[in-house]
């Protein structure tokens, strides 16, 4: 699915679950709250937050939390993912998925596959997972029909 056939709905229902998914990020060392929601093949939407943990390499992304929802929800492909972080704001860059993310997303989505940044006052731009996961690894690599 590409940017330009996500509906306005669907658009809107991702970033208001995203955006709710932030506020309840928990992320009291960075200070930097996540929320992610992904659009799944059956059209349903999966959020998630960003966890932190005082081992800190134990927190788990927003983005990784919203894609273990939707595989226990019984779906492995992602057909949009949204984003919601502080960034975008007083000049500061836009939040896009971590590079462990990306790989994780690459996984459940096509090269297609929309990813679009937002704030909780404004929205901001969108990638393909290609753009931002160039050449990556994936599971047609070992042969896998994920
Ligand atoms: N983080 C996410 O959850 N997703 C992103 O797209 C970028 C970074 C989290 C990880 C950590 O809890 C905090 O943001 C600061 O890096």
């Amino acid at each position: 699915m590409t940017i330009q056939t996500l509906t306005e709905s669907q658009q809107q229902a991702l970033l208001s679950a995203a955006r709710a998914a932030q506020r309840q990020a928990y992320a009291p060392y960075s200070r930097y709250p996540v929320g992610a929601a992904v659009l799944d093949d059956l059209g349903r939407i999966h959020a998630g937050c960003n966890v932190e943990n005082a081992a800190y390499p134990e927190g788990v992304c927003a983005e990784a939390s919203a894609l273990s929802a939707m595989v226990l929800a019984g779906s492995t492909r992602a057909r949009a993912v949204l984003v919601v972080g502080n960034g975008g704001k007083n000049h500061s860059a836009w939040t896009t998925p971590c590079g462990g993310c990306r790989q994780k997303l690459r996984e459940f989505g096509a090269p297609d596959l929309p990813i679009l940044c937002a704030n909780d006052e404004t929205t901001g731009p969108s990638y393909t997972l290609v753009q931002l996961l160039p050449e990556g690894f994936g599971p047609d690599h070992l042969g896998a029909q994920a």
